[in-house]
């Protein structure tokens, strides 16, 4: 029997409000679509503490980081799902500050991208403005994550809202949900785009020659990254391999440049 899709919902807002109720709307819909397991994870009820700087996981690893909280229970939520939202009211042209220290907290993971194969997307609640660069932010951590990222949705939730209004955000939701849902249930990685290819060479070559007793060193030696074409196994055309080439090359003359 096919296992049921586990879908999580990491909400950075401390009520119970708009940013909820957007989640639950995604919810209801994706529910129409196929019966998942969803689960709701509010940051304010788990003991995270603030990144103090120290770059202890960037350079040793994350397993030596001094802050001893919940951030690994975090990360198991992530590991154990197949399906990750990150939902995020606006406070001043951002994401909440609680949003902001989870994704700090995390921030290894840019240097080492770990969720692949895991579908993604942003939800952003707001009263205005600003909010669409927000989603764009989210999404674009998303990708560093190493999650298959689709786009989300940025909704104007500031009551009271008039029927017309909640019929609009209802709509944006479904689509939202929608798109979830197709890269949810298709099983495969996509292939890279140009752009995150080209990245992926160039700083595999700064790691390799600059970096060998870092941790990025071990990770990328353990995943095979110095000799794979991407991050994960994928069809890649021959367009990309002389793109990917030349990022190799680059990034090889920038490192013994340094
Ligand atoms: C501290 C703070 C800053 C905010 N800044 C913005 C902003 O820059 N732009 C905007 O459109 N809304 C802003 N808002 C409005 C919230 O995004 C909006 O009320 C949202 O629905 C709150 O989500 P919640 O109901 O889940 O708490 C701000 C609200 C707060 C509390």
């Amino acid at each position: 029997m096919k296992k049921m899709k586990k879908v999580i919902a990491i909400l950075g807002s401390a009520r119970k409000k708009a940013t909820y109720r957007a989640v639950q709307e995604f919810e209801k819909t994706l529910k129409t679509l196929e019966e998942v397991d969803f689960e709701y994870i509010f940051l304010s009820k788990y003991y995270l503490q603030f990144c103090n700087g120290c770059l202890t996981c960037f350079n040793k690893g994350e397993e030596y980081c001094p802050l001893k909280d919940d951030r690994d229970l975090l990360f198991e939520k992530m590991d154990q799902a197949d399906g990750v939202i990150f939902a995020s009211p606006n406070y001043s042209f951002q994401v909440s500050a609680r949003m902001k220290n989870f994704l700090d907290r995390f921030s290894y993971l840019y240097h080492r991208p770990y969720f692949f194969g895991k579908t993604f997307t942003a939800l952003v609640v707001q009263g205005f403005l600003g909010g669409k660069k927000i989603r764009k932010y989210l999404e674009s951590m998303g990708k560093h994550f190493g999650f298959k990222v689709v786009k989300g949705a940025c909704l104007k939730t500031l009551d009271p809202m008039t029927e017309k209004q909640e019929k609009k955000l209802e709509k944006e939701i479904r689509k939202a949900a929608n798109r979830f849902y197709k890269k949810l249930k298709a099983d495969s990685n996509p292939s890279p785009s140009s752009g995150r290819l080209f990245m992926f060479r160039v700083s595999r070559n700064l790691v390799e020659v600059l970096a060998p007793e870092f941790r990025d060193y071990q990770y990328y030696k353990e995943n095979g990254w110095f000799e794979s074409d991407y991050y994960y196994e994928t069809d890649i055309g021959l367009l990309k391999k002389f793109l990917g080439a030349f990022g190799d090359f680059l990034g090889k003359h920038i490192a013994q440049n340094q």
